[in-house]
């Protein structure tokens, strides 16, 4: 077991090294890179659209479509999910808790005006 585990973490660690750009802690790397962080975070789920509605991990899991929504909104739920008890709408914010715990404040900002302005 001890062994899987250990393989697993070499394995995470080769992808994250391969992936060189950071594009996180714009605290330290300024400007937030919104366009970067939705390719890598959200677009597996939500299309490059923002208008997919499902995944398969499993079981199929659907939800609403992101485009259309207002910025502030957007923002506000954004940083909900990532508190990780505040917005569960479909039974599945823990995924979205996920893609958003390295996402500072002003990224998700930076995000939801992305997502709002380019999605329509
Ligand atoms: C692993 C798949 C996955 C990833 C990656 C993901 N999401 Fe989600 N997203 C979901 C699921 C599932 C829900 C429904 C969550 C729930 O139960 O409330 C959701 C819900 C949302 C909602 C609320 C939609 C609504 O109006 O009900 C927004 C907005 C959103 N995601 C944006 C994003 C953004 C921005 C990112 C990237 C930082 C992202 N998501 C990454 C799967 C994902």
């Amino acid at each position: 077991m001890k062994k899987i585990i250990l393989s697993a973490l070499i394995a995470g660690t080769a992808l994250i090294a391969a992936d060189s750009a950071p594009i996180y802690k714009s605290g330290v790397l300024l400007p937030p890179n919104p366009e970067a962080i939705y390719k890598k975070e959200c677009a597996s789920c939500h299309g490059v659209d923002g208008k997919q509605t499902s995944f398969s991990g499993g079981s199929t899991v659907e939800y609403l479509p992101i485009n259309g929504l207002e910025a502030a909104k957007l923002a506000q739920e954004l940083k909900d999910y990532r508190i990780g008890t505040i917005l569960n709408k479909q039974g599945y914010g823990m995924l979205m808790k996920t893609a958003l715990t390295d996402l500072s404040y002003e990224e998700i900002d930076s995000l939801a005006e992305y997502i709002s302005n380019t999605m329509k």
